[in-house]
């Protein structure tokens, strides 16, 4: 793959898109399944809807233009689209079939690899999805202590243990909401305040955007021990991208539980939860946690092959280094433009253009960046999932294209003329609220 996006002189024609998402409307609810890749993130009449084609870095809308992406699905693709070795090892499996009556030797043998790679996985579970993972970690952290309040931060999966926290909670009862709280990232006053002699567990991004400070994962992690509640790591975003092994192996920190999906398999939907034998012996007897699907064989056929890929190809250096230049680049054209209000956040494998608000509505400029960067070939949404297809070609790119539309934005902004430079409907905010929300400060 080339990797060589071709500008667009325009705005890029969305016809067909649109097309799509009118027969969407009143037969779609809220029309996707997954919010992040909905329309309303997206600066609607600008922004393609549906795409259908991928490869390496690059994606094709239904209209036929050519991103580079800087989602990659969400987080999924963590080698790239149509990346050979996992699509051989998918087809492969396909030719042997794709799901069994009995236990497929995948399990074993995908079980072994994670336990190699990830810290704490002395015993290893598999489904399909991140928040199956996320919620059986909650009910044998249950089982285990014999506790039932949850305290959480960040963004765990649309099940009621977790949604119940959130503003959009309806057709959650009541009791299942007095369970589960949040606490602020890297304010560990706002966990000693929230616990109580019933908290069974602890459960976090170790991070987002933001680094932690003063010790705050480690200080967590002994304050669990101290007060017999569970630990657990939610390294959707981190596993595979960060470290092999996610944060626990970056900060060399045992959470007692742990949860994966997304960039295990190249885009194939396999969750995992990983964690300490003696919580995870549980689910031998006592804990229910089984699905039709869970040992699916075409995912963990992909899960094989690209981790073996990964550390063949030392992927998550190439990531590091990709990402690290991008940072740089970015934060170049930052300091020279002196835009007070923009900052770089977060890690190489994942780092976010932040716009503060100082600088006036942040969802405004975010639409004119984006609006910017889909007239020059590139699908973004304020973050860079960055994979091991993202080339120096492409980083070069983007960063000439930044070094464009960052001056634009300084301009618009000036001659207060943001509003009507957005052509489209602006994006909505992100659900991904991970402070300050449905807190609860307990007195003890
Ligand atoms: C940190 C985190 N945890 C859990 C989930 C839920 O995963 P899924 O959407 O696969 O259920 C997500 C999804 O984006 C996530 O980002």
């Amino acid at each position: 793959m080339a990797n060589i996006v071709n500008f667009n002189s325009e705005y890029p024609i969305i016809e067909k898109s649109d097309e799509l998402y009118s027969r969407s409307i009143g037969l779609i609810p809220a029309n996707t399944q997954t919010m992040a890749k909905g329309p309303s993130q997206y600066v609607n009449g600008i922004a393609p809807k549906y795409l259908k084609r991928g490869k390496g870095s690059h994606v094709w809308d239904v209209d036929d233009n050519e991103y580079l992406d800087y989602n990659m699905a969400i987080g999924p693709i963590s080698l790239g689209y149509c990346y050979p070795k996992t699509d051989y090892a998918i087809i492969n499996q396909l030719f042997n079939g794709i799901t069994f009556s009995m236990m497929h030797p995948l399990e074993v043998e995908v079980a072994e690899l994670i336990r190699e790679i990830i810290p704490n996985a002395e015993s290893v579970r598999f489904s399909k999805s991140g928040a199956d993972v996320t919620s059986a970690a909650i009910r044998v952290a249950r089982a285990y202590t014999g506790k039932n309040k949850i305290l959480c931060c960040g963004y765990h999966g649309w099940h009621d243990w977790y949604v119940s926290t959130i503003a959009r909670n309806s057709g959650i009862p009541q009791v299942v909401k007095d369970l589960t709280f949040t606490f602020n990232y890297n304010d560990i006053d706002s966990v000693i305040n929230s616990i109580d002699d019933d908290t069974a567990a602890i459960i976090l991004e170790p991070v987002v955007f933001d680094e932690p400070k003063n010790n705050f994962l480690h200080n967590l992690a002994e304050l669990c021990k101290e007060k017999n509640i569970l630990l657990i790591f939610d390294e959707m975003w981190t596993g595979f991208r960060m470290a092999m092994g996610g944060a626990q192996e970056f900060f060399g920190i045992n959470p007692d539980l742990a949860t994966y999906s997304k960039a295990i398999a190249n885009g194939m939907p396999l969750a995992v939860l990983t964690g300490k034998k003696e919580i995870m012996d549980l689910f031998n007897e006592e804990v229910f946690f089984f699905n039709t699907f869970g040992g699916e064989a075409l995912s963990l056929a992909a899960a094989k092959a690209s981790i073996e890929e990964m550390k063949e190809k030392q992927v998550i250096n190439h990531i590091q280094i990709q990402g690290q230049k991008l940072i740089n680049g970015i934060n170049q054209i930052i300091k020279e433009l002196e835009i007070d209000f923009l900052e770089i956040k977060g890690y190489p494998f994942r780092s976010i253009l932040n716009f503060k608000d100082t600088g006036g509505d942040p969802l405004l400029q975010k639409s004119f960046v984006q609006q910017e960067m889909f007239k020059r070939g590139i699908l973004w949404s304020g973050f860079h999932n960055i994979s091991y297809s993202h080339s120096d070609a492409d980083i070069n790119y983007t960063i000439k294209v930044y070094e464009e539309v960052l001056p634009m934005l300084k301009t618009v902004i000036w001659e207060n003329e943001l509003s009507s430079a957005i052509k489209g409907i602006p994006v909505q905010p992100v659900f991904r609220k991970t402070s300050d929300f449905n807190t609860k400060p307990v007195t003890k």
